[in-house]
């Protein structure tokens, strides 16, 4: 393991580049978009980047040549692109649970050669997709039948966290694309209604559940899992209607086969696969089964332009370091608690749920790679709605509210539902809305407009509000991988400089212990055990007693 990427580490407050930024940032607190444009009529043409279609622009951000200068030298001073090698060839870089961080792999062309303890994984990455791919056109083309020899038209994927979020999110996305006379719904969550809703108005024959969970043991998936088994059976009424109707994407294939799932449909990955960087491996089987191989496949070259990307351009036109590095400097030298994702395209609805698992459950850490706790700001709250929904909601807070949001807008040159002038209204509002945000309206402006002296203030817009706007040809599968890749690099470059393991999460587990516990206090007769405070004793009594 390099010596950069886990030990011997600098504290980031004492690098150089850190303290340099700190006595920076006071001076750039003071300043404003509207000087630093008007100062360089080039800002706006200069202060971007653009790479395999992904045109980024930065200069909206609160940010001078000698704030990215710092930046830049911060990304070196911390071991930055040492760390990016030890990611792409394979080191167990997630020290805490000794695991190789390779989602990039999922990507990787055939001829590739990434090793994991010797063994070179890419053979296996694409004997899964072949599989995967050959499974699809199975089902999609009527091939595939259902135990009752009906075809298959609804598919169920049951999963949660990275084995929910990335398929539904990829669905959502690539719907334009998807076979029309198939029905994909997710069912994630324990309550029941997920299910309930899910499945009210669908024949067991026709539908085909997929099971994906990495561990195969999480209990909202197994729970689910069990009742689409109970759900199935009660009309397909014999035990081996659940080779037909049953397909398990996981790791565990011991847990599988307990399950009742034949191992020949498993669609397996592997441990080097973070849950919430899964999108693009069998976990996507749902994907794959919605738009086709091809369409699949063009997502993973959309991955790999920006892995390549990544790994090989310098950082000062890298676009997941700029916006990496953007994020540590609001998060850290500004204070900003969240980030907001908008996209101006509705096929990318859950785009924002799907990044606040890629990024809080990756960065939401507070002790560094060697167990020390931190002394400054990691991973902000990321959020958002598509626009221009949140334009009519969330929106005047990042305007005229306390506190500072940096926002990314996403758009694209071309819809891929041309009606009307719709497309040209909703570009027109993105690129309002970074203005409106950076340049505000001043005191003067809002009075020239007649406005009397006690409404003034009301309406100012203060303006230097941070935007990054990302512009992008049109919204297909690679379109796609490259957004995704992009934000997967960002998280990992604010880790790195923060520092922190982005690749584990003990922090979803307390809750998950508690649970079990108190399940088995529900569920049972007597008095709730003694170990919980009073607050938590009164509420499983009190639900206990009002559940009769
Ligand atoms: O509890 C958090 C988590 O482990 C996520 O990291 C993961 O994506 C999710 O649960 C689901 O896990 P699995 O795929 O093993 O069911």
């Amino acid at each position: 393991m390099s010596a950069t990427a886990t030990d011997l580490q600098t504290p980031l407050t004492q690098l150089p580049a850190w303290k340099a930024l700190q006595a920076h940032a006071e001076t750039m607190r003071a300043r404003h978009l509207r000087e630093l444009f008007k100062s360089d009529p080039e800002r706006g043409k200069r202060l971007t980047a653009e790479a395999e279609g992904v045109y980024l622009d930065y200069s909206k951000h609160r940010v001078t040549d000698e704030t990215l200068r710092l930046l830049l030298e911060l990304a070196e001073q911390s071991g930055l692109r040492a760390r990016i090698d030890a990611m792409f060839s394979g080191e167990k870089i997630n020290i805490t649970e000794k695991r190789a961080v390779l989602h990039t792999a999922l990507r990787a062309p055939k001829d590739a050669v990434i090793k994991v303890d010797g063994e070179n994984v890419v053979p296996g990455v694409h004997e899964v997709l072949d599989r995967m791919a050959d499974f699809s056109d199975r089902v999609r083309s009527g091939s595939w039948k259902g135990f009752t020899g009906r075809r298959i038209v609804n598919v169920i994927n049951i999963g949660i966290g990275g084995s929910d979020l990335g398929p539904v999110m990829a669905y959502e996305a690539l719907r334009h694309y998807s076979q029309r006379d198939m029905t994909f719904r997710f069912v994630s969550n324990v309550d029941g209604t997920d299910f309930a809703e899910a499945t009210h108005d669908l024949d067991p024959e026709e539908t085909l559940f997929i099971i994906s969970s990495k561990t195969f043991t999480t209990l909202e998936t197994m729970t689910n899992a069990q009742t689409a088994r109970e759900w199935a059976l009660k009309k397909l009424k014999d035990e081996k209607a659940v080779a037909k109707h049953f397909v398990a994407v996981s790791t565990n294939a011991k847990e599988v086969t307990k399950f009742g799932i034949d191992t020949a449909n498993m669609f397996g990955f592997w441990d080097w696969v973070g849950g919430r960087y899964s999108m693009d491996s069998a976990i996507g089987l749902s994907t794959m089964l919605a738009v086709g191989p091809e369409n699949f496949r063009a997502m993973l070259r959309g991955f790999r332009a920006i892995d390549e990307h990544f790994r090989k351009t310098p950082f000062e036109k890298n676009l997941p370091v700029l916006m990496g590095l953007l994020t540590v400097w609001y998060t850290d030298f500004f204070n900003a608690a969240t980030v907001a994702v908008l996209p101006y395209e509705q096929y990318l609805k859950r785009f924002p749920a799907y990044l606040q698992q890629l990024t809080m459950e990756s960065n939401g850490k507070h002790v560094t790679l060697s167990g020390e706790r931190v002394n400054y700001e990691t991973g902000p709250i990321f959020w958002g709605e598509p626009g221009t929904n949140g334009q009519h909601s969330f929106y005047q807070l990042i305007h005229q509210g306390t506190r500072l949001i940096p926002c990314d807008l996403i758009g694209f040159a071309r819809t891929l539902n041309p009606l009307g002038n719709h497309h040209d209204l909703l570009m027109a509002n993105v690129f309002a809305q970074g203005e409106a945000l950076a340049f505000g309206k001043t005191p003067e402006e809002v009075k020239a407009e007649g406005t009397p002296d006690w409404l003034v203030p009301h309406r100012v817009f203060e303006g230097n509000r941070p935007t990054s706007t990302f512009l992008l040809e049109e919204l297909t599968p690679e379109a796609l991988g490259k957004l995704v890749a992009l934000y997967e690099h960002s998280v990992f470059t604010q880790g790195t400089i923060w520092q922190i393991d982005s690749f584990d999460q003990w922090g979803v587990e307390l809750g998950k212990v508690l649970a079990k516990k108190i399940v088995g206090e529900l569920e049972g007769a007597g008095p709730a055990a003694g170990s919980h405070d009073s607050s938590t004793t009164t509420l499983i009594e009190r639900y206990r007693r009002q559940r009769g």
